[in-house]
């Protein structure tokens, strides 16, 4: 096989076909579209295998000489609607009541992830959430089956801290303007591609206005926030934005010739 050539295709069937050629031995978990109503970051229009035809595709895997072990679903990162959880694990559940029926026994299930990160106070406790879910699941799959997660955001949003230099200060249309040495083609490129507002902070205290906050390029579009309560600080002062572990570091980019921004272990 090409290691070049991904192994991707846009029909579940013809994915089950290149499956079985070149990786027969693989155990499979069917992903399923589930609601992702209110999340962030959506994740169901490109993945995953509508409740009334996953089935049909535990079938024709099985015909191919695969075995289909379980189900996995994503509801969507920076999931704050638990409600997205109880629906997916519903149609899940009937998913795995109509496989047995028809002789499939599935016996895993991956929740996937979502788990809301705290960003702020509007974030619901993610306990109330996980209880939730543990309730769900308890209730609908009462016959032992392995349950796996995969939480990307929760176990790291909190892990880093972005702190970055004022490089120029202006006041525009009457409000008070920061230019930052970080911007959103870099540590905060998660404005752009993860749809999340990260709050920014000053080190220095005193009376706060509403400022606008841009990165160092040359580009409108690398705006980190147009309301930020900061006070009046001066070129060379710091700034920075907690919880920005998740999606952010990871899609900086050099543009303009600038380096993204360099990481710094504390172990405390
Ligand atoms: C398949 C899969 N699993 C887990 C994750 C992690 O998601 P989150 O950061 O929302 O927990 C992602 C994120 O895109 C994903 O695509």
């Amino acid at each position: 096989m090409d290691p070049y050539k991904p192994l991707v295709t846009y029909d579940n069937h013809e994915e089950v076909i290149k499956i079985a050629r070149y990786a027969p031995h693989s155990g499979l978990v069917l992903r399923l579209n589930v609601p992702n109503t209110g999340s962030i970051v959506e994740l169901s229009s490109k993945f995953g295998a509508f409740p009334g035809e996953a089935v049909d595709l535990i079938a024709f895997a099985h015909n191919n000489n695969l075995v289909v072990e379980g189900l996995s679903f994503h509801v969507g990162s920076q999931c704050t609607n638990p409600k997205n959880y109880s629906q997916a694990l519903q149609l899940a559940a009937g998913v795995f009541s109509e496989a047995k029926m028809r002789g499939f026994d599935l016996k895993l299930l991956d929740i996937g992830g979502g788990f809301p990160a705290h960003y702020d106070d509007t974030v619901p406790p993610f306990r109330r959430v996980a209880k939730m879910i543990n309730a769900e699941l308890d209730r609908l799959f009462p016959q032992p089956i392995e349950i796996l997660a995969e939480p990307g955001r929760f176990l790291v949003a909190s892990a880093a801290t972005a702190i970055a230099q004022i490089i120029g200060k202006a006041v525009r249309g009457g409000k008070l303007c920061y230019y930052l040495n970080d911007g959103v083609y870099h540590t905060y490129s998660g404005v752009i591609f993860d749809h999340t507002q990260y709050h920014i902070k000053s080190f220095k205290k005193g009376p706060t206005q509403i400022c606008s906050v841009f990165g160092p390029t040359c580009d409108a579009l690398d705006t980190i926030s147009l309301a930020e309560q900061l006070p009046d600080v001066e070129m060379g002062d710091l700034l920075y934005s907690e919880n920005i572990g998740a999606y952010s570091a990871a899609s900086s980019t050099s543009f303009n010739g600038f380096p993204p921004a360099k990481v710094v272990h504390v172990n405390q």
